[in-house]
Order: C-alpha cells, then sequence, then structure tokens
C-alpha cells in the first residue's frame, strides 16, 4: 500500500457548502487572504478552500527550485491529501498561472476554471528580466523592500480614489511575505511558459475575469484567453467560456470588488455542476 502524497501547502477552508469546492489560489506577492473577502459573498452552500501556495502565509518552501509546475503539483497534493478528488480551481493572477499548470498536469483534477485577472501568456523578455532584477534585490536586502510599493500600481485608478481603506490591509499582507517565498516566486513565474495551449484543450466549463481598470493582465489578455478556451467547445457561440469585465476595478479585482467576483465564479460553479 502506497502512503499519501504529503501535503506542504497550507489550506483554509473560507465559505462552508457541501459537494465541488472552490479551489482559490491567490496572487503575488499575497496569500489565501486576499480571497476572504470574495470568498464571503459565494452562493450559499458552496464550499470554498483557500491555499497558501509555496512559501506564502502559512506554506514553508521546500527546498525545491522556483517552479509554477512544482506550485500547481503540491496543490494537487494537498486537494488530494485532504480528500478531494475534483475541484473548480480558481486563480487570481499568479494563482491564474498555478491553476493552469495544474489544469495541463493533473486534468482529471480540473473540473472548471476561473481565471481572474490573469493571463495565458508567457513573460516577455523584459518583464522577465525586471523579475529576476526583483528576486536579486529581495535576496541583496533580505527585505520585501523591493515589492511593497505594488499595490499602488495593482488596484485601479477607481480603488486609489475611493477605496483608500484597502491599502493598509494590502501593505501589512506583503509585509507578512518572507524574502525567501517573493523571490521564489518571482523566479517560478519568469520561468512559466506560454499556456494558451491548455486552454485550447480545456474542454470544461472556463470563467474569465478581469477589472475594467486592470493595466498589469488587461481586457487583450482576457479575451486572448477566452478565445482559446471557447474553440475547445464548438458548437456554441461561446463554447465553454464566459468573460466578465468588473468595471471600476484593476488587477487585484477579488479584492477591490469582492461581491463581483464571487458572483461569476458562483455562476462558473453551477455550470460545473450541472455539467459534471
Ligand atoms: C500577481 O498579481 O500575482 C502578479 O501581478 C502576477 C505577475 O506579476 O505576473
Amino acid at each position: 500500500m502506497t502512503s499519501p502524497p504529503r501535503a506542504t501547502l497550507a489550506t483554509y477552508p473560507l465559505h462552508d457548502g457541501g459537494g465541488l469546492p472552490l479551489v482559490l489560489l491567490h496572487g503575488f506577492p499575497l496569500d489565501h487572504r486576499m480571497w476572504a473577502a470574495c470568498a464571503q459573498h459565494l452562493p450559499a452552500g458552496t464550499r470554498a478552500i483557500g491555499v497558501d501556495l509555496p512559501g506564502a502565509g502559512h506554506s514553508d518552501l521546500d527546498g525545491s527550485p522556483p517552479s509554477i509546475e512544482h506550485a500547481a503539483d503540491l496543490v494537487y497534493r494537498a486537494m488530494v491529501a485532504e480528500g478531494e478528488g475534483n475541484a473548480v480551481v480558481v486563480g487570481h493572477s499568479m494563482g491564474g498561472y498555478v491553476a493552469l499548470a495544474l489544469a495541463e498536469r493533473h486534468p482529471g483534477f480540473v473540473a472548471g476554471l476561473g481565471l481572474v485577472s490573469t493571463k495565458s501568456t508567457a513573460d516577455t523578455d523584459e518583464a522577465r528580466a525586471k523579475r529576476l532584477r526583483v528576486a536579486a534585490a529581495t535576496d541583496d536586502s533580505q527585505t520585501v523592500d523591493a515589492v511593497l510599493g505594488m499595490p499602488a500600481a495593482l488596484v485601479g485608478a477607481t480603488s486609489t480614489e475611493h477605496r483608500r481603506h484597502l491599502f493598509p490591509s494590502l501593505d501589512a499582507w506583503i509585509r507578512a511575505q518572507s524574502p525567501a517565498s517573493v523571490a521564489w516566486a518571482q523566479r517560478a513565474m519568469a520561468a512559466r511558459p506560454d499556456r494558451t495551449a491548455v486552454l485550447e484543450r480545456f474542454s470544461a466549463p472556463v470563467a474569465v475575469v478581469v477589472g475594467a481598470e486592470d493595466t498589469v493582465t488587461p481586457l487583450a489578455e482576457a479575451e486572448h484567453m477566452v478565445r482559446a478556451a471557447a474553440g475547445s467547445a464548438p458548437g456554441t457561440a461561446a463554447g465553454n467560456a464566459a468573460l466578465t469585465v468588473v468595471p471600476g476595478v484593476g488587477h487585484l479585482s477579488p479584492v477591490e470588488d469582492p461581491q463581483a467576483v464571487a458572483a461569476a465564479l458562483g455562476l462558473l460553479h453551477n455550470q460545473v455542476v450541472a455539467h459534471h
């Protein structure tokens, strides 16, 4: 008899319910807490599990080289260890990169995909070089100073003006991350390939959500993913992919307008359950 795989990631029940769960994967440089408000707005009875990706929050780094694929394998192992055979996997930004890697590596696990403020394309050379500079600066300083300024660029213009209350939490969440995890995640993201073809092959329901004011993963990236996923289930006008553009928010859509993102994820969950 083989022993169950060891779970190394911290997981959190974020919304009570039964049946097929939503697994919520966070963006960079944050942890599962970025999903807490959104999870509270999910339809009654929709179970949601938050995960801290490697090194983030209460999840340790295990000595493996930086890799989105390794992060995806660890999420899969953590879920299997908890007895979850299937899930609707939802990722925000970096979490979306992990969700796509999960769909590629463990397709039987992923019953539906929520791709929130993320993209399926790889980094440009310039973006990759910037990530590697941030990782090196983080290693050198042994602080997270290199990413403390990110919230100003992540939230949209509307939130900058009207949702100032978000900034202290964002700052606290980033300061709580370890320098090693920030560097690991930057190098992992820099190395990820284009996964548009994963969406082209994926035939279960897909929800793509983007903030109208997102300049990090803008609408064009969302539309690119919808086109790829829609092509994988020909026969209906929109295929298996739905696009939600959330007005008045930037890249941190689940934090900036948790209710709107939860509504899109609730629809996705219903669609998956009907399709399953
Ligand atoms: C994130 O929100 O996870 C990051 O902005 C992703 C990235 O840097 O590509």
